[in-house]
């Protein structure tokens, strides 16, 4: 198996044989107890048979040895950098982060003792210019929320490689159809699985993906803090990975279009997708992604009514979470970043007319006529 191809993998890489029925896909196997007489199999253990073909998937997508699903993206994130974050180490994180990820280090890691630096950019020298004697980690995000900034894996991984740090990265956004940081040298790879992988909007789950020995260590801590995800879900998630490559590689397409549309659309004045040649990372997105993705953001002109065009939308919606089927929007200035100061929003690039776009796979004719009507109303408003 892991010698097919991705979309092969994604369809059968880690399924479980119906040796009863012989059915064409996966048994779902419910149980929290099993015989001691065999082994130590218990849900937080993370070894159920589901938990176990499913981590297999994971592992194939990412070109790893090793995968682990868990509860929640933040259950992962969590869980990993805990694994390699004793009392009196230091991390460097990329200044640019999903917003849950940055509360956990400033919120939580005082309490434990453990050190933190957020860079200045996103270059490699950014990254060296926070490591201290005790850093352990180097932690990036690419491409960024919102804003769609990417980071030089291979020059972060040479960096990590150089001073004997981890290097992690939340992969979410790009998802393994689009890029597989191993290749490049990365030691973990993380995902909110309730976006990409999901891709339906309705399961909430996690995944890391990494080396066996980097593996024995995040799976120490998994199993005591308990961020495992029910084998309901397992199963459900299962399911929607089959379709992972076809959804993901619409969404690109999709994406792709209305970046360009959005571009020379008259009530726009930026749009942040990296698959766009007026993007500054794009040849770095080009060199280290397969795709571009679904995701964008793009700033609306000052004399376009932010809110009458949200509430114009007829196919496309306000909603808090993305990359699920349907296309939907986000404000970032009022969801995912409104815990920043005004100030801290405005050094970002994060306005109140930024919107955060996450396109979907219907047809791209509906969607450029629901966002052209929804900005031409807003523009004989502003
Ligand atoms: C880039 C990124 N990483 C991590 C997370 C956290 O994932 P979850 O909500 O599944 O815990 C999110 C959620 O929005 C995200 O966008």
């Amino acid at each position: 198996m892991k010698n097919n191809k991705f979309e092969t993998q994604c369809v059968h890489e880690g399924q479980l044989k119906d040796t009863l029925y012989k059915g064409a896909i996966s048994p779902l196997y419910m149980a929290t107890a099993y015989s001691y007489e065999e082994t130590d199999r218990y849900p937080r253990y993370f070894n159920t048979p589901n938990q176990v073909g499913l981590a297999e998937k994971i592992a194939a997508l990412e070109g790893a040895e090793r995968g682990l699903i868990f509860g929640s993206g933040m259950a992962a994130i969590s869980t990993a950098l805990l694994a390699f974050l004793k009392k009196g180490d230091h991390v460097v994180l990329q200044n640019d982060l999903y917003g849950g990820t940055t509360n956990l280090v400033v919120e939580h890691f005082e309490n434990y003792g453990i050190e933190y630096s957020f860079t200045e950019g996103l270059s490699a020298h950014d990254f060296e210019a926070k490591i201290q004697a005790n850093t352990k980690v180097l932690y990036v995000e690419s491409p960024s929320n919102p804003l769609m900034k990417i980071v030089d894996l291979e020059a972060i991984a040479q960096l990590a490689k150089n001073n004997s740090l981890v290097s992690m990265i939340d992969n979410t956004f790009a998802s393994p159809v689009n890029q597989n940081p191993i290749a490049f040298g990365i030691d973990i790879v993380l995902h909110s699985a309730t976006k990409y992988l999901g891709g339906h909007s309705d399961i909430l789950a996690g995944a890391v993906a990494c080396s066996s020995a980097h593996m024995e260590k995040i799976f120490a801590v998994a199993k005591s803090l308990g961020g495992n995800l029910s084998d309901l879900s397992i199963w459900l998630l299962e399911r929607s990975i089959k379709t992972l490559s076809i959804r993901v590689r619409q969404q690109n397409e999709n994406a792709l279009t209305l970046a360009s549309y959005l571009e020379q659309h008259h009530a726009i004045e930026k749009v942040h997708y990296p698959g766009l040649s007026s993007h500054p990372d794009h040849s770095l997105a080009k060199k280290q992604m397969k795709g571009f993705t679904g995701m964008m953001s793009f700033a609306l002109k000052a004399n376009i009514h932010r809110t009458t065009f949200e509430k114009s939308l007829k196919i496309i919606q306000p909603v808090v979470s993305l990359a699920g089927v349907e296309s939907t929007i986000t404000i970032p200035a009022i969801t995912s970043h409104k815990l920043l100061t005004p100030e801290g929003r405005k050094k970002q690039g994060i306005t109140d007319q930024l919107v955060r776009f996450s396109v979907g796979i219907e047809h791209v004719e509906d969607l450029i006529n629901d966002l052209n009507q929804a900005l031409e109303g807003a523009a004989n408003e502003g």
